[in-house]
């Protein structure tokens, strides 16, 4: 059977994955999709390395819009990166007819609804799988294999990068900037690792994921974002002391007045499972309504892991482009006439427990204060620990964990409690959930 013609946009690491894959796989590619799927154009700036990748098997160009209106053309792949020229390279294909298969997380969380209303009108697919958790098919299991289930909540380790700096922090005792240097070293954080640290990257796929679990428009620009660069190793020692992990989750709730919608480290109990996901891995826990938690694990990133999850979208595109559109699955999981108007929550509005750190006086009525300004703010505490004082001192640390409470009380709690006299400094404040219900 004739070829689908693919136009590959970018042959770096993803590019050149996707490249080996497809043809080292080609047979049972071929098998599965019902016809072959063929690279026959490449446009990358660098043509030396797309020579040397592609071996004189597709044609070469240094002009992707070129490829977006091929008429031979029939999937583009955008595989550049970033959200301005990959934005109008993508709105090119979809008005030239092209499906499109992107991995490119930062463009669909801040430009998804423009880009999912053309591709609707133009009656194309737009297929992103690589996009979130790289190889783990985490877009396929949220928007059919879970179709039945009203989605609850997910969350999830969704940026490889972090995962292995706060393993590393954990396991040697190192601050983060010792650990960001040795990731840089391994090759495990970028030079410029901002988007991961600061937690951009893990709500760029949170965002896809709230979509998809909830059937609401993207909405990147009202997540809460917190990294890891402030996290102090001390806090890991007493989470650990305390019975807990502390990871980088991307979260999404759903509730009858919102969503809620952030990133930020995490204190989760030791024995859960995603507790024990360690190094680059990522992993995603989802709750269902109807088959209880599910729990999605592998490689994040890398060239043939996300590789997999760009080839999985080609053989799908290959297999449903002859369908009505209107029986294709929807892009956001739902019609698009029936997404829903649910706003992501502010952050005062969200609920969890919390870890709270301070450093106190070391004398009578000092915990009394303290408890009493939590109980003042209708937060229970759930566990408690005060350090003796170290030889010499006058102040010691009182570390706690709160039951679930509204983040406006905490940090209402928080304030009072900084207010104390007998507090130094300031509390030290995570969240924690328990990912059990
Ligand atoms: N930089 C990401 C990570 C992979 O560290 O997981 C691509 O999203």
């Amino acid at each position: 059977m004739k070829p689908i013609n693919v136009g590959l946009l970018g042959i770096g690491t993803v590019g050149g994955g996707t490249w080996t894959v497809l043809t080292r796989n080609a047979a049972e590619i071929t098998r599965r999709a019902g016809r072959p799927i063929s690279i026959t154009t490449v446009a990358d700036r660098d043509l030396d390395r797309a020579r040397e990748v592609t071996k004189g098997q597709a044609k070469l160009v240094d002009d992707a819009f070129s490829v977006c209106k091929d008429p031979e053309i029939d999937i583009v792949v955008e595989l550049i990166g970033g959200y301005t020229v990959a934005k109008d390279l993508v709105l090119t294909a979809i008005e030239n007819g092209k499906h499109v298969v992107t991995a490119n997380k930062a463009l669909l969380a801040l430009h998804g609804n423009e880009i999912f209303t053309a591709a609707q009108k133009k009656g194309v697919m737009v297929a992103f799988e690589a996009a979130v958790a790289g190889g783990i098919p985490i877009i396929k299991a949220l928007r059919e294999g879970l179709t039945a289930n009203r989605i609850e909540w997910l969350a999830g380790i969704i940026n490889g990068t972090t995962n292995f700096i706060l393993s590393e922090m954990r396991d040697k005792g190192l601050p983060f900037d010792v650990v960001l240097k040795e990731a840089q070293a391994l090759g495990y954080a970028e030079a410029d690792p901002t988007f991961d640290i600061e937690g951009n990257d893990a709500a760029h796929k949170a965002t896809l994921m709230a979509s998809i679990a909830f059937g609401v428009p993207t909405q990147y620009e009202r997540a809460h974002i917190e990294g890891i660069t402030k996290l102090d190793a001390r806090d890991i020692a007493y989470a650990e002391e305390l019975g807990y992990r502390i990871k980088l989750l991307g979260i999404a709730k759903k509730r009858d007045d919102g969503i809620e919608l952030r990133v930020h480290p995490t204190l989760i109990p030791a024995r859960r499972l995603l507790a024990n996901v360690e190094g680059a891995m990522n992993a995603v826990l989802v709750k269902g309504d109807a088959v209880g938690p599910t729990l999605y694990y592998g490689q994040g990133a890398g060239d043939e892991p996300t590789a997999s999850a760009v080839i999985a979208d080609l053989v799908d595109v290959t297999r449903m482009h002859t369908a009505d559109p209107e029986h294709r699955v929807p892009h956001l999981a739902f019609q698009p006439d029936q997404l829903e108007d649910l706003k992501v929550l502010p952050i005062e509005q969200c609920r969890c427990g919390f870890y709270m750190r301070m450093r106190v006086e070391d004398k009578p009525g000092v915990l009394a204060d303290i408890t009493r300004i939590l109980a003042d703010n209708e937060i229970s505490i759930d566990a408690l620990i005060q350090k003796e004082p170290a030889e010499g001192e006058s102040q010691t640390d009182v570390i706690l964990l709160t039951h679930v409470t509204v983040e406006g009380n905490a940090n209402q709690a928080i304030a009072q409690i900084e207010a104390l006299p007998v507090v130094a400094g300031e509390v030290t404040r995570l969240r924690m959930e328990q990912l059990d219900r």
